[in-house]
């Protein structure tokens, strides 16, 4: 069947029918955990800008980099076991890069040890999803994200659920969390899995018998680093709330006001009562 054409994704629900767009492959198909192209091709499209810096730090089969050059973006790719030569053996925890110099970052990480990558000790991938180990590893590299990053840039974080031994982890949810304690939200894709074993009647058949789901889809958290000024100002509210009140009442005045209503914290404009900075 030919493939469509490639094309913007203009809903949260994105869908293609192919790990790869066009004639040629984008990374590799026979590396277990690739990341469908067309995820990436519209995430540049979207936030980045022509000879733009685009980082992956688990780059596997360097998909990120095949996109990055088809739409005249530089690629840096990293990986703990790099499929190719223009991918470099780092750590994503501690990249080899200055601080604030890419202008998007994409990762898709190991979903707790779903999948066998090279076994060693730091390998993300050799921690379950039920273990703190791998959200406080993924919380490392959320803070080297962090680093690498330009100021008022965005960066996406691709991502699948996990059932597994009747264990159910949300790690979209838990991700999402994460890096909402350093990242600005700016959006939530529900990607639509083409994962072969979905074919699998077996598979269909046990997920009825055991009563739970098949994973259909994938997350793709997008984010954004704040702007420097946005940055102070969250700083600023940190520090006002961390003063001392300054006018406190004397302790009489104050069991006067005992049996009055609780005052309520006035919202901000979102209408919401945390200290982080507007998108
Ligand atoms: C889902 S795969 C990425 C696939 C890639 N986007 C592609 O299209 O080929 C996850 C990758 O994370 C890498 N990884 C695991 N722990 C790592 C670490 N601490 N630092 C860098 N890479 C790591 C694995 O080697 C694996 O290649």
């Amino acid at each position: 069947m030919p493939k469509p054409r490639l094309s913007l994704q203009t809903t949260t629900l994105w869908e293609y029918p192919s790990q790869h767009y066009g004639n040629e492959e984008q990374g590799s198909s026979s590396y277990r955990g690739a990341t469908p192209s067309y995820v990436i091709w519209n995430l540049l499209e979207r936030y980045t800008k022509p000879k733009d810096l685009v980082i992956d730090p688990m780059c596997g089969s360097g998909t990120t980099l095949d996109v990055a050059r088809d739409l005249g973006r530089r690629g840096l790719g990293y990986d703990l076991q790099p499929q190719r030569e223009d991918v470099f053996r780092a750590d994503a925890r501690h990249l080899p890069l200055e601080d604030g110099k890419a202008d998007f970052v994409f990762v898709d990480p190991p979903y707790g040890d779903n999948l066998k990558y090279s076994g060693q000790e730091n390998c993300i991938g050799e921690l379950p999803a039920t273990d703190p180990a791998y959200f406080e590893a993924m919380d490392m590299v959320f803070q080297e994200i962090d680093r690498v990053l330009r100021p008022d840039r965005y960066l996406a974080i691709y991502v699948c659920d996990i059932w597994k031994r009747n264990a159910f982890v949300p790690l979209g949810v838990h991700l999402s969390a994460m890096l909402m304690s350093r990242f600005l939200p700016v959006d939530h894709v529900t990607v639509v899995r083409g994962n072969k074993d979905l074919d699998k009647g077996n598979y269909h058949k046990a997920a009825e018998e055991s009563n739970f789901f098949l994973r259909g889809y994938n997350h793709l958290l997008i984010f954004k680093k704040p702007s420097e000024e946005q940055a102070r100002e969250a700083r600023r509210e940190e520090e006002r709330a961390q003063q001392p009140q300054r006018s406190q009442k004397p302790a009489k005045e104050k069991n006067r006001n005992a049996g009055s209503r609780p005052r309520r914290k006035k919202p901000n404009r979102s209408g919401s009562t945390t200290r982080r900075p507007r998108h």
